[in-house]
């Protein structure tokens, strides 16, 4: 069975940080420890407000770790200009509101293909592989696809909160991903306690974690948890595989 790739989203270590102000605690000193707990690379979303994570981080971060950075950003060309500078591994076009707590669901790509197709192509030919983050729905999906995304990522929120249904939407969204042509990966709301069935999805090949991480890192330290998480991700694919053969 293939790796899963585990993404740690470091955004709230900087939401610490900007509580007080100050420079502790660090995220490039987070995503340095998670990478050395066997994390396969970094995550941070550069919000249109700044709330978490600074336009300074985003370069020291870039700067600062060697395993893959996977910038989310909102489909602005603003944001494309900062990734072009940047030059991420990746870059993930979420849908972004200001008033939201958190990206609350899925990017509209069948609606907005218009703009996101040249933000793509922009992106793409600098090297970086694009991704949308999309609720596993076929329009989405396929709209994915046509304007030539290289990766979509399944928004999880539902399935963690329990929505009936959810796990099998994830699981036929994550074939028809790969039927596209897609490389697929999924995260939202993932914790120890529900990432077992989303890790199990043979064609997911990446999930990205950020909340509950930072949370669970006070009580058992950063290592620990992405240790944990990694651990998990892994005992769930391998019964996958046994389950398949
Ligand atoms: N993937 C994407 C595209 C996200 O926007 C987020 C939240 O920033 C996550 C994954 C991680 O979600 P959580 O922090 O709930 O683990």
């Amino acid at each position: 069975m293939n790796h899963l790739r585990l993404g740690i989203n470091i955004d709230h270590v900087a939401t610490l940080r900007n509580a007080r102000g100050g420079a502790h605690p660090d995220p490039l000193a987070a995503a340095l420890m998670a990478i050395e707990a066997g994390a396969d690379g970094i995550t941070i979303h550069l919000r249109e407000d700044r709330r978490h994570i600074r336009d300074a981080d985003l370069v020291l971060v870039r700067a600062g770790i060697t395993a893959p950075l996977n910038l989310e950003l909102a489909g602005t060309k603003e944001m494309m200009e900062i990734a072009l500078a940047t030059k991420p591994h990746g870059a993930c076009v979420v849908p972004e509101k200001r008033a939201e707590v958190t990206t609350e669901g899925g990017l509209d790509v069948a609606g907005q293909h218009h703009t996101l197709r040249p933000i793509v192509a922009t992106l793409a030919s600098a090297g970086i592989r694009v991704s949308m983050f999309v609720d596993p729905d076929p329009d989405q999906l396929r709209a994915s696809a046509d304007i030539g995304a290289a990766v979509v990522e399944l928004h999880t929120g539902a399935y963690a909160h329990g929505r009936p249904g959810e796990l099998e939407r994830l699981v036929e969204g994550a074939r028809l991903a790969v039927s596209l042509g897609l490389e697929c990966h999924a995260g939202h709301g993932l914790t120890y306690d529900n990432v077992g069935p989303v890790a199990a999805i043979p064609e997911v090949m990446e999930l990205n974690i950020g909340h509950f991480i930072i949370g669970q890192a006070v009580f058992e330290g950063l290592p620990q948890v992405v240790r944990r998480m990694a651990e998990i991700m892994r005992l769930a694919r391998g019964s996958a595989t046994q389950a398949v053969v």
